[in-house]
């Protein structure tokens, strides 16, 4: 009796990332667990263990510093793909400014969302494209107040970071076509970003831009190079990662009536609530490092100068980690999930988005009458690694008026 192969590492990857596989890749990446550190055919290494993943986001052999290959070699790169010292540095400049601008933004928040909702209340029975009504919207308007990037050139830079994330760690090579269009997008970028921080230099303003430029901080200002990249990282994570968040937390909703019942008459649930969706459907499925020394891991060698696909979203489902791992639970405890990476490049963000998922979610719970998704699965975007839905219909009975006690 013959049995049937069992599919190669590379084709496992390959199928989780295909667009026709993208609402539900998890399958594949169970089946890639079961080797839970393999290597692909075109030399990456792929780890899709919780343990074996958390392992390698704390050792200092490993190494975040590389570069797209299909731009041009940059002058410097942004904190997200340095080590230390380089890394330690910038990611302290940043973060004693911008985690001080988003303490206290809570009731901001809650005033965008409420805006936001208001906008369709008239609308009875209505619908709602919860991706362009408020899960794009939201974070875009709120990482352009705290940059300082006037909101209303939104079309412009906003399709650029579609363009720059959809090139950003290239599953397949991309075409000759995708790759001018990737060059042209980040050349875009940069003379847009240039323009906004030579205006700030001469005319501060109450903004991150103005905060990096003109700090008085032992750390000091941040010089132009590193600033147009750090800007260019807080401008797109602002806008691909957040919307994905609110919008798996919706679609996790709608496909759980009981946690959704729960929400509306528990507002507390959110807390717990936003680290299931960030375990259970990750906005930013996977990330790339590479190997300094030999590694063992798992039994296995990953050799020095390794390539390694960290599978962040399959090691979110490892039974060996968490119990009953395909079951979205609303209140799991013992949730140390991997949604914001770990170690020293753990997301600056994660705080803001946090905050931005559990208000628009508690609101969407507490208004919608009867919410209904439209189509399930919904359309899915381009993109398999900061993975979500390009567009969530959902139709509801009535939208209520904001009910919140100040
Ligand atoms: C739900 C939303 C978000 C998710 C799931 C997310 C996820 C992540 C992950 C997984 C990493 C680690 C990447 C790695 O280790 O290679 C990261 C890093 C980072 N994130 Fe986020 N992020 C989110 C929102 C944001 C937002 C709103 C911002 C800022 C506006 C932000 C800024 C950053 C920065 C600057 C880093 C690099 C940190 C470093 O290299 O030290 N993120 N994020």
């Amino acid at each position: 009796m013959t049995t049937a192969a069992q599919p190669s590492a590379t084709d496992l990857m390959t199928a989780a990332a295909r667009q026709d596989n993208r609402a539900n890749p998890y399958p594949y990446y169970a089946q890639l667990r079961q080797q839970p550190v393999a290597r692909a055919d075109d030399g990456t290494w792929l780890v899709s263990g919780y343990q074996e993943i958390y392992q390698l986001m704390h050792d200092p052999r490993i190494s975040s510093d590389r570069r797209n290959p299909y731009l041009p070699p940059p002058e410097t790169k942004s904190l997200l793909v340095q080590d230390p010292p380089c890394h330690d540095q910038l990611r302290r400049q940043v973060t004693q400014h911008f985690i001080p601008r988003i303490m206290g933004m809570r009731d901001h928040l809650h005033e965008l969302v409420t805006d936001l909702l208001d906008a369709h209340i008239s609308e009875q029975p209505g619908q709602l494209d919860i991706v362009a009504d408020l899960a794009y919207p939201l974070p875009v308007t709120v990482i352009c107040e705290l940059l300082g990037v006037p909101r209303q050139d939104e079309p412009l830079f906003g399709s650029l970071s579609r363009v720059l994330t959809r090139g950003l760690e290239p599953i397949d090579i991309p075409t000759e076509e995708e790759i001018s269009e990737l060059v042209d997008a980040h050349r875009q970028l940069t003379e847009y970003l240039q323009g906004l921080i030579e205006h700030r230099r001469t005319h501060p303003g109450d903004d991150l831009i103005s905060d990096l430029l003109h700090s008085s901080t032992p750390e000091g200002p941040m010089g132009p190079k590193d600033l147009l990249t750090t800007l260019t990282l807080l401008l797109v994570a602002g806008h691909e990662t957040t919307v994905n968040l609110i919008a798996n937390g919706t679609l996790a909703l709608l496909r759980n009536p009981d946690a959704l019942a729960r929400l509306r008459t528990d507002p507390d649930l959110a807390t717990p609530l936003v680290e299931e969706v960030l375990r259970y459907d990750p906005p930013v499925q996977m990330t790339i490092r590479s190997t300094l020394a030999d590694i063992d891991l798992a039994g296995t060698t990953i050799p020095k100068g390794s390539r390694v696909r960290l599978m962040l979203a399959a090691g979110n489902r490892d039974a060996n980690r968490f119990d009953n791992p395909d079951q979205f639970l609303p209140d799991r405890r013992d949730n140390a999930h991997l949604g914001f990476g770990g170690g020293l490049h753990y997301c600056i963000g994660a705080t803001l988005a946090r905050a931005e998922a559990h208000i628009a979610l508690t609101a969407l719970a507490g208004r919608l009458d009867s919410p209904r998704l439209v189509a399930d699965p919904p359309p899915y975007r381009d993109n398999a690694v900061l993975r979500g839905p390009q567009h969530l219909p959902v139709s509801f009975n009535r939208l209520t008026s904001d009910t919140r006690t100040a």
